[in-house]
């Protein structure tokens, strides 16, 4: 590709859960190239998950060198990066030396939850809820800097000094990026620690009190919240891409969103990767769920007021595939799925509930347990692997149902994307459960798409989220065809399913 005079290519770095991509793209919304790589994950005790931060940041330097060469394009050919993230993993690091203290604590991670369940004993959830639009749970950043900040000497220590500094994979990223001079986040990235005020769209101080943490501790260690769509610095000499600006970053389910273009009240989708995340878009209004739901900012443009989502997050979808690979070892990629899933004619009576770290939405119960029911010596691995895949589309339908009980209002359209929603099966089995309208998007890398395009709007690529919606392309649709009474017999074993899960003494 020759160099334009000015550049037109976004770069989107999306670092997941499991694995870290950069992805280049044109001025129509093409995709020009996209590398990835995984990064290990630690589970150094029951129910506890770290990553190394250093790891992550090493991958991306790596991974935006090689997508340049595999395209044949220089940083000057670059004119913005959008960064998407996982979001509540907590990095701690010395703003002296950049070095992280500990590794980072991942959104999965338990290892607070005793913690959490002290504090909703104590009364604290309701209060949380009505300032932060998040319930008090394990799965949020606040806890994890908490048990940083009692566990770690070096955290204590540099806290007390003023150096240590505290964000989520984004800043971690920024700060790296920027050489150390930039210290941001995003609004939708800060809407997820439980200490941002989510109608003001500040960080509340006081709400460090709760969790035990001085404010004074985090006035120095939180990073500065911004809009998604921002200047956030420039990139550092010495690194492929010096001298490009920064103008975007998402939380990664809130970029899905916004790579599926989701702009209006009334609009949702779901996206299928290691979790299930849906967003259902609620405009200007922060609505508070009284259904088990998230109140999150979905995106907010210069300039102007956030827009909001409620959320239901679901822990386990994608990472259940991975399990059945890695753990009982009856498919070798995990690809394989859709053809043993495939091989039985449905689930033959068998249900799945994948409650590895607990249920999170709507249920939010840490003391679920994995359980796998309806066996008899009819079953197969087959309807194991069925029982899995249908797991994502019923905990879905309780979202839904959440949703509209919080909203009043009836789901029509659901659009979809993640690496499972390549599975035609299971979309089919999804609008049939949900009774909806199901809408692939023919990229189902949303998530990087997403801040493409938030970082393209800053970088004047694309003048408005109209120009953005026009870039939207289906890669399929699924409308329900199944026979009521069967789609309500199905429903009624799932949630005989999720009540022998739920307390299950560990
Ligand atoms: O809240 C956790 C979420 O951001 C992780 O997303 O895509 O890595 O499953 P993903």
């Amino acid at each position: 590709m020759v160099a334009a005079s000015t550049p037109t290519i976004i770069m989107a770095l999306d670092l997941g859960t499991t694995s870290t991509r950069v992805a280049l793209y044109d001025a129509e919304g093409n995709t020009v190239t996209i590398v990835a790589r995984e990064h290990q994950q630690y589970f150094p005790q029951p129910g506890w998950v770290e990553h190394d931060a250093t790891e992550i940041w090493a991958n991306i330097r790596e991974l935006s060198a090689l997508a340049l060469a595999r395209a044949h394009l220089t940083a000057a050919d670059i004119a913005a990066i959008g960064i998407t993230n996982q979001r509540e993993t907590i990095v701690a690091w010395d703003a002296t030396t950049s070095v992280p203290v500990h590794r980072a604590i991942v959104w999965q991670d338990a290892r607070t939850d005793a913690h959490i369940e002290h504090l909703i004993a104590n009364g604290h959830n309701s209060a949380m809820q009505q300032a932060t639009g998040l319930n008090l749970s394990a799965y949020f950043s606040a806890p994890k800097m908490a048990w940083l900040l009692a566990n770690n000497d070096d955290a204590a220590r540099l806290a007390q000094a003023g150096t240590l500094r505290f964000g989520t994979i984004d800043s971690w990223i920024i700060w790296n990026l920027t050489g150390g001079t930039v210290h941001a986040t995003d609004i939708t990235n800060a809407s997820r620690t439980s200490l941002m005020n989510i109608h003001t769209g500040a960080w509340d101080y006081q709400l460090g009190r709760v969790f035990g943490i001085e404010p004074k501790i985090l006035e120095s260690a939180l990073p500065q919240i911004h809009p998604s769509v921002h200047d956030y610095g420039t990139v550092t000499p010495g690194l492929a891409v010096a001298g490009v600006p920064i103008t975007g970053v998402l939380g990664d389910q809130q970029a899905a969103s916004f790579g599926q273009t989701i702009f209006s009240a009334g609009e949702a989708k779901n996206t299928y990767g290691t979790g299930c995340f849906l967003l259902y878009n609620t405009g200007h209004e922060p609505v508070l769920s009284s259904s088990g739901l998230l109140t999150t900012v979905a995106y907010q443009l210069p300039g102007q007021d956030p827009v909001y989502a409620l959320e239901g997050s679901v822990a386990q979808a994608g990472s259940v595939v991975q399990w059945l690979r890695d753990q009982l070892g009856i498919i070798q990629h995990s690809a394989d799925i859709e053809a043993l899933a495939n091989s039985v004619e449905d689930h033959g009576g068998v249900y799945f509930v994948p409650a590895f770290s607990g249920l999170f939405a709507p249920w939010w119960r840490p003391d679920a347990s994995g359980t796998i029911i309806g066996l008899t010596s009819y079953a197969t691995a087959g309807h194991i692997a069925r029982a899995a895949l249908d797991a994502t589309a019923y905990q879905t339908l309780d979202v839904v149902a959440a949703v509209e009980a919080d909203t009043g209002a009836t789901l029509r359209r659901l659009n979809v994307d993640g690496g499972m929603s390549i599975n035609d099966q299971l979309m089919q089995f999804q609008a049939d459960i949900l009774d909806v309208e199901i809408h692939r998007n023919a990229d189902v890398e949303t998530t990087a798409r997403g801040a493409a395009y938030a970082a393209g709007l800053g970088a004047g690529i694309w003048a408005s989220t109209q120009q953005l919606r026009a870039l939207w392309q289906s890669g399929g649709h699924w409308s329900p065809h199944i026979d009521p009474d069967k789609r309500a017999r199905l429903i009624s074993g799932w949630h005989a399913a999720i009540d022998h899960a739920i307390g299950w003494p560990v």
